[in-house]
């Protein structure tokens, strides 16, 4: 964590509160490698954390007030822990109200305290802003209250805010990668057992680096969006207990790659293609897996392309936009693979390439995107950090 931004935070917090923070967290966002929609169909994913994160400072108070700060916003959130109300669809203070009241009915003995918020995750760009706020301010909580919690159970218990209290019905990937993830390894998930592991990056060795490339767009109505995938996925498997005579289906993630194949010809039969992704996307993930294991990143980038064709054709996730980006990158000799990263319907793409031809991206793949599309692209380079982290100030 850099201390400028530390020190930034800690002044902010004094101006707002008169007096010093106690602690601090530090949550990242995420890029997902591969295993787009199918931590909630019980799949495999493989994200890792980003450089881009939300620093949480905290003080207690002697009462049970809660008042949170956004510094780079300067904007307040303040409730009683007794009745913490939804404010307006979209708002910060949704998510940080969201966690204490997870805390609060998961039964954790909390009172009140003073936040205060900075972060330099883009948000709305498929980077997961919204997983590093509330594991901030739950990593935050769990070390002002000394609190029992797992990595895993806040994680899960962040995902609860977010299904429940913003009334998104994410998976866990994001909290998960935000959480558990670890510098130079991608972590790979089992979101049915919810067992993971680091999975090696050993992107330096091979004189590759990730580029994450923001299209410049935002879909409105992503929540909206996403909820209905979920809801064909659903349908799906109702449809396969049927059609398989497998009346004890109990996701898509006991279907097999030759079933989905079988089933998904029929172009208009969209329970089905959402479903032939999903099958196809979790076998994806376990190839990638052991790719990564020998240090092939040119079967990683392959599957990574895959990828991004099922999301494009059989999940109808991606834009224009990412398939500008996706195509103007696959072209370059130096891409080894690319594809969009997260929800989709806007946002961003990740991209694998050779370290040295970093720079010539700008003028390959941005520049004719930007002069074609007339939107303005952001390239982040990056490359896989720790999970959540926290200290005490005094
Ligand atoms: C969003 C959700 C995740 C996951 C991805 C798609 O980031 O928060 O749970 O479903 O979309 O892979």
């Amino acid at each position: 964590m850099s201390a400028a931004r530390v020190d930034a935070l800690a002044a902010a917090f004094r101006r707002e509160f008169g007096r010093p923070p106690e602690g601090v967290s530090e949550a990242p966002g995420r890029v997902n490698l591969i295993g787009e929609h199918v931590d909630y169909n019980d799949g495999l994913v493989l994200p890792f954390a980003v450089e881009r994160s939300v620093l949480c400072a905290w003080a207690l108070r002697d009462d049970t007030a809660v008042r949170a700060y956004a510094a780079d916003f300067d904007e307040r959130s303040v409730f009683a822990l007794g009745a913490i109300a939804r404010e307006a669809a979209g708002a910060w203070g949704n998510y940080v109200r969201g966690v204490v009241a997870a805390l609060r009915d998961a039964g954790h003995a909390i009172s009140g305290l003073d936040l205060a918020l900075t972060g330099d995750v883009p948000s709305g760009a498929g980077l997961s802003s919204s997983a590093a706020v509330e594991v901030s301010v739950a990593g935050a909580l769990r070390d002002a209250f000394g609190l029992a919690l797992s990595d895993p159970g806040l994680a899960l218990l962040c995902q609860r805010a977010e299904n429940e209290f913003v009334g998104v019905q994410s998976g866990i990937m994001d909290q998960f990668a935000s959480v558990l993830s670890h510098r130079d390894a991608a972590l790979l998930v089992d979101c049915r057992t919810l067992a993971h592991r680091d999975v090696p990056l050993r992107l330096a060795r091979a004189g590759l680096a990730v580029v994450i490339t923001d299209s410049g767009v935002r879909r409105a109505l992503l929540s909206s969006a996403y909820n209905d995938r979920r809801r064909e996925c659903a349908e799906a498997v109702i449809r396969l207990r049927d059609v398989l005579r497998r009346p004890e289906l109990a996701s898509l993630r006991d279907v097999s790659l030759d079933e989905a194949a079988a089933l998904a010809d029929d172009s208009d039969d969209v329970p089905l293609r959402r479903a032939r992704h999903v099958v196809s996307e979790i076998a994806r993930v376990a190839a990638a897996a052991e790719a990564l294991e020998r240090d092939d990143f040119t079967m990683l980038g392959r599957l990574m392309v895959e990828s991004h064709l099922s999301l494009r054709d059989d999940y109808a996730v991606s834009t224009p936009e990412l398939d500008l980006l996706v195509a103007l990158a696959t072209a370059q000799p130096y891409v080894a693979g690319s594809r969009l990263t997260g929800a989709g319907f806007g946002g961003c793409t990740v991209s694998v390439v050779q370290a040295d031809a970093a720079g010539r991206f700008a003028r390959d793949v941005v520049a004719p995107y930007e002069a074609r599309t007339g939107h303005r692209a952001t390239t982040y380079l990056t490359s896989p950090q720790d999970g959540l982290r926290t200290w005490r100030l005094v």
